[in-house]
């Protein structure tokens, strides 16, 4: 079916505000350079999130604007005002100070989405460490390979997650310290031998930090991501993000000063910290974060109660709040609602459509990945929506669709999407893996991964993923992370994973596995396999679902063959997979 294309210079009927101003620099040579004196930099010189984020509005007129407008998953509600984050991550950094932690120690963050989450991260890179925020929904494996691999010096955890990983503790040998976050004495148990309590630290930590010095190159950040092969790899980021942020904040997600604005992303994955930390108070704006998970009525409830007017969200929530029906959101006044974006996964035209009928706004598609630290192509506010695309370009950004020599592609024909390197956000490695960083640079290009095309327009449409990584409810998973899983199974002797089609998480997690001899593949047998990997990963990682095979496709190197796998699963000629034979 054909979609009309949302033509924008209606604006007034979307209630969106041009952004006319930005929208005509970027067609007219912008650099990054221009942007430079909007950032602060350090007194004395250098670059550091926090500062750009916290400390200079706790300086400004906005210092007693609420910056943080929480909602805990009991109805609890606190309010922090920019001041108040100030003198929390102040604190904060004192107490990694008091604790040894040094200018690129890596301090890792394993908790629910609460307000310690945010005082926290700020008060590590204040510290000039580099923070890591951990899925709160990990279990412990993911937890214990991203540890071991970063080499984290410190563990900020809340009690019920610290019980849930109890076990890897002691096989972390850089780990220096824990510290738990009992979060309004949620927990009545005691502390474990060694462990710190951050409330009991905090109370005696000063309230006056200078940060640490850092430039813009120094690494801030760094978020695990999945590839094809081997366990997922450490993104790094770098404090000159912050311009990005700032930008994108402004050009793409539209925000202005009085602006409510809510990303329902959690700070586990890139969308949290960038567009659920960065992006709004690099601007300045005030944010909801609400503590729980999804569910429609709720979802509906914070933005009325809150009157959020910016609304970043991901297409299977809006998919699964079209599941919910059009009587819910009838009940809720979300007028205030002017500005709505989306991304993770393709966003398809139907939740545009859905948008536009019922909330009389549409969702404006954006893309952009772990590795490139902000958006890169978006459909502006100002611009013609064209459902099913992704957009344009940001300014500063040079993208297109590649052969494999680098060559461009003509509009309209399929090639691997790719970015021409330098711009801000850019990761700057993969943490102890240079070599695979390397291995994404081909031809002056930077090779995404996703496979694209453009139209006559220079609109980009995406097309899949070049690799095996599954998308799962906008969540990239490695296949070779759940088969790692699986195979620790007693029964499982082999196991081969693919992403299998899902009309609202697009894709779910599926396994095909082969027995150990004696094993009967059984519902309980399978039950009990789903079990084990859950209880390891986390729920949206482990498979949906499992197959029994007697044994799996492989190359003559012995590898296994998902995308075969795949073909079978979706009907598809077993013919097509051919050149996979040897990859
Ligand atoms: O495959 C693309 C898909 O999600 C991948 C990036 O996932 P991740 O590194 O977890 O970053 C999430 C933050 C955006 C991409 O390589 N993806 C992202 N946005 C879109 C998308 N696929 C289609 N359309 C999008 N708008």
């Amino acid at each position: 079916m054909d979609y009309p294309v949302i033509t924008k210079p209606k604006l007034d009927e979307f209630r969106v505000r041009p952004n006319l101003e930005e929208y005509h620099r970027s067609v007219q040579g912008f650099t990054w350079e221009q942007l430079r004196g909007e950032l602060d930099g350090l007194p004395g010189g250098g670059l550091n999130l926090a500062h750009e984020a916290i400390d200079r509005h706790a300086h400004s007129d906005r210092r007693d604007r609420v910056a943080l407008y929480w909602e805990g998953t009991g109805g609890e509600e606190e309010r922090y005002t920019f001041a108040k984050l100030k003198e929390l991550t102040d604190r904060f950094a004192n107490v990694l100070k008091g604790l040894g932690v040094k200018k690129g120690d890596r301090v890792f963050l394993f908790m629910e989405r609460i307000p310690e989450l945010y005082v926290a991260f700020f008060g590590i890179l204040k510290a000039g460490a580099i923070a890591g925020p951990l899925f709160s929904a990990f279990g412990p494996d993911p937890v214990k390979d991203r540890l071991l691999d970063s080499g984290a010096k410190v563990l900020i955890v809340t009690p019920d997650l610290r019980k849930r990983i109890g076990g890897i503790l002691q096989s972390l040998p850089e780990l220096k310290h824990v510290i738990v976050v009992n979060k309004n004495n949620r927990s009545k148990e005691p502390l474990a031998p060694g462990d710190i309590s951050y409330e009991k630290e905090m109370a005696s930590a000063s309230s006056n930090f200078q940060i640490v010095k850092t430039t813009e190159d120094d690494f801030s950040i760094m978020h695990y991501t999945s590839g094809t092969t081997g366990k997922p790899k450490g993104a790094v980021h770098a404090h000159k993000a912050a311009l990005q942020h700032m930008a994108t904040g402004r050009w793409v997600l539209d925000l202005h000063d009085d602006d409510m604005y809510w990303c329902t992303a959690d700070p586990g994955w890139v969308t949290g910290t960038s567009y659920g930390m960065s992006a709004p108070w690099t601007n300045g704006v005030s944010q909801v974060v609400y503590e729980g998970g999804f569910r429609a009525s709720t979802w509906y409830h914070i933005i009325q109660k809150y009157r959020v007017t910016v609304w970043y969200t991901a297409p299977t929530a809006i998919r699964m709040l079209m599941r919910a029906g059009d009587e819910i959101p009838k009940r809720y006044d979300l007028t205030s609602l002017r500005y709505m974006c989306s991304v993770g996964e393709p966003l398809n035209p139907e939740a545009i459509m859905w948008g536009l009928r019922t909330i009389k706004l549409p969702f404006h598609d954006n893309w952009w990945q772990t590795e490139t630290g902000a958006i890169l192509i978006a459909n502006y506010p100002a611009m013609d929506i064209r459902p099913g695309s992704m957009g344009r370009p940001i300014p500063g950004i040079e993208a297109a669709v590649v052969d494999e020599k680098g060559k461009q592609a003509k509009p309209g024909q399929e090639g691997d999407l790719a970015i021409r390197p330098g711009w801000p956000s850019m990761f700057r490695t993969y943490w102890h893996n240079q070599e695979m960083y390397d291995s994404k640079f081909k031809n002056g290009w930077y090779i995404t991964g996703d496979r694209a095309r453009t139209d006559e327009d220079g609109y980009f449409w995406f097309i899949g993923r070049a690799d095996d990584v599954i998308n799962t409810a906008g969540h990239l998973v490695g296949p070779f992370e759940v088969e790692s899983a699986l195979i620790e199974h007693p029964a499982v002797a082999e196991a081969g994973v693919i992403g299998k089609p899902d009309p609202v998480a697009m894709e779910v997690v599926k396994a095909f596995v082969a027995l150990h001899a004696g094993y009967e593949p059984t519902d309980a047998l399978r039950a009990d396999i789903m079990r084990f990997v859950r209880q390891k990963l986390a729920a949206g990682i482990a498979p949906r679902e499992i197959e029994f095979v007697d044994s799996l496709p492989k190359t003559r190197s012995g590898k296994i063959m998902r995308r075969l796998l795949k073909a079978r699963e979706l009907g598809l000629p077993e013919g097509d997979t051919s050149t996979l034979e040897e990859d």
